[in-house]
């Protein structure tokens, strides 16, 4: 059994100077395809349950698949429960043996993140769990979040200091200009600003928004401190242009294979570059 916790993988990634990829699952064949890469790579992967997923009813299927595999594993495998709704949902996760769960109460008043933060915590360590929390807006499908500053979307580093001081989770997801979808043109990341939160965050930094960052870009935020860094839309993206690649064929097995072929390419290099500074 290789099941741990998001806690243990990113003290593994803090003493290595790398982050953890959290890549999307939305089906067997995305599963089977990071679990082949990740194991050729012998690095810790988190496997995050998005509400997409969710909505589909995919949760406890998902949950059961990627336990299945983790069961015969040799790396440490993370089920993760990606940008929670509620208390409700972090619940159903738990239930369903996560081993970690984003609560995502940036679009709260800072009050009422920290207070459904706590709860959440509270929950998840009854379970053995860990906790990820979000202040900032990550720009994309959030976009109607914003906070009063001049840059409303950067997360603030006053906020960090607070919301540091009330509860302590395990990691911490941050808006410094990252967005969740494909970026149009160069992300415009705050580097200064992440490099700020880094100096006075007590958790480890959580990077959304991971899809189509160039790798220079991934390198320097990971040379700031961020530890974690999920992925989802490039998965969706690579799956989907290697069924269509065979579609013509007709035949269940090859398409489902070109489309694992093209996700385990995609997490190898993203693998590689996540990699980035790891102390041998
Ligand atoms: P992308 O879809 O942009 O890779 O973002 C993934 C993410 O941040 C999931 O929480």
């Amino acid at each position: 059994m290789s099941l741990c916790t998001l806690k243990e993988v990113l003290s593994y990634a803090k003493d290595k100077k790398a982050a953890i990829p959290a890549f999307n699952i939305d089906n067997m064949e995305i599963i089977q395809s990071i679990f082949k890469a990740s194991e050729e790579e012998e690095y810790p992967v988190i496997l995050a349950v998005g509400q997409a997923a969710i909505r589909d009813g995919r949760m406890a299927l998902l949950a059961a698949a990627a336990r299945a595999f983790a069961e015969k594993s040799p790396i440490p495998v993370v089920i993760h429960l990606d940008h929670g709704q509620s208390l409700e949902q972090v619940r159903m996760a738990l239930d369903c043996g996560f081993t970690s769960v984003m609560i995502d109460g940036s679009k709260l008043p800072f009050g009422k993140n920290v207070r459904i933060s706590e709860e959440t915590l509270k929950l998840a360590k009854a379970a053995g769990a860990s906790v990820e929390a979000e202040l900032g807006c990550i720009l994309g499908v959030e976009d109607d979040i914003s906070h009063d500053d001049n840059k409303p979307f950067l997360v603030r580093t006053e906020d960090v200091k607070a919301f540091n001081e009330a509860v302590t989770v395990d990691a911490l997801a941050v808006g410094i200009g990252n967005a969740h979808g494909i970026y149009k043109g160069l992300p415009n990341l705050d580097f200064e600003r992440l490099s700020e939160v880094n100096d006075i965050s007590k958790v480890p930094l959580v990077l959304h928004g991971g899809s189509g960052i160039p790798a220079d870009m991934i390198q320097k935020a990971i040379s700031l401190g961020i530890r974690k860094i999920n992925v989802a839309t490039e998965i969706r993206l690579a799956y989907v242009k290697g069924i269509t690649g065979a579609v013509e064929c007709g035949d269940f097995y090859p398409i489902a294979n070109a489309g694992k072929a093209e996700v385990y390419d995609l997490v190898k290099g993203k693998i590689q570059l996540f990699k980035n500074g790891m102390v041998k």
